[in-house]
């Protein structure tokens, strides 16, 4: 579904990705974990076409995307759940969801029926149904997090990328955000997951990717990464939860 080969981006003259290569099958979740600062991040924003990369290809079916502008990558059906949520504060709940669906009413995959996926969302996440009508910036920081992430549903994405989305969150609602990841899991959406929280990450995912300094230094069924002496010591020691 999604296949990356030899990508590398930076900021101008930094480059903070290597050469970075991975698959995210159909239907899969994939997560990528690293520490600060290892590219992650990166890694999404060049995938989404917020930042161009300097080489490498991004196929998304069978099409390189790699260095498109991003409203045309969304419209082509990849979806992006930002670091940070950055959900529109002063816009109702109602009408980010709304926006998420934009790119998919003016691109030419099958618009499908948008109230109808508004609602499921409203069933997916039953707080966000009770709160449709307020600011999204009243949203508790847990909230804000399933609304970036309905809001990328909406797109009816091919595949979703979901940015740390259990930072700055209390660990009751970590654990809300995670269940909500396998529930998706479970219904077959195919997702990229970026997270610090390796241990929930590896534990919720098919595969994973180890990323290291803009590399990726180990991948692997998640559960074999997890059982990793060296994945362990780096990344699921007690400091990383
Ligand atoms: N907008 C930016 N301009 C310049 N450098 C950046 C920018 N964003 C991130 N970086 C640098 O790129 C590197 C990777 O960052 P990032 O992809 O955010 O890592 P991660 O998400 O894994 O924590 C870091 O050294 C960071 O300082
Ligand atoms: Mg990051």
């Amino acid at each position: 579904m999604l296949t990356i080969e030899n990508l590398s981006a930076g900021y101008g003259k930094v480059q903070v990705l290597h050469g970075i290569s991975l698959e995210v099958a159909k239907g899969t979740l994939v997560t990528l974990i690293g520490s600060n600062g290892a590219g992650k991040t990166t890694t999404l924003r060049a995938l989404s076409g917020m930042i161009a990369p300097t080489s490498g290809r991004i196929m998304l079916g069978g099409t390189d995307i790699a260095g498109l502008a991003s409203h045309d990558i969304a419209r082509r059906g990849l979806a992006h759940s930002p670091e940070g949520r950055r959900v529109f504060a002063t816009l109702s709940v109602a009408d980010n969801l709304l926006l998420g669906s934009f790119s998919r009413l003016t691109g030419s995959r099958p618009k499908g029926d948008v109230a109808s996926d508004l609602d499921r969302m409203y069933t997916l996440f039953p707080r966000l149904a009770e709160r449709r009508t307020q600011y999204a910036g009243t949203l508790s920081g847990g909230e804000q997090q399933m609304l970036a992430m309905a809001r990328a549903l909406m797109l009816a994405p091919d595949v979703l990328l979901l940015d740390e989305p259990s930072m700055g969150l209390a660990p009751k609602l970590v654990a809300e955000v995670f269940a909500t990841i396998a529930l998706l899991r479970d219904n077959q959406v195919t997702m990229l997951l970026v997270e610090q929280f390796a241990a929930a990450a590896l534990d919720v995912a098919d595969i994973g990717y180890v990323l290291e300094n803009g590399r990726v230094t180990a991948s692997g069924p998640a559960a074999a990464l997890k059982t990793d002496p060296a994945v362990q010591a780096a990344y699921l020691g007690a400091a990383h939860g």
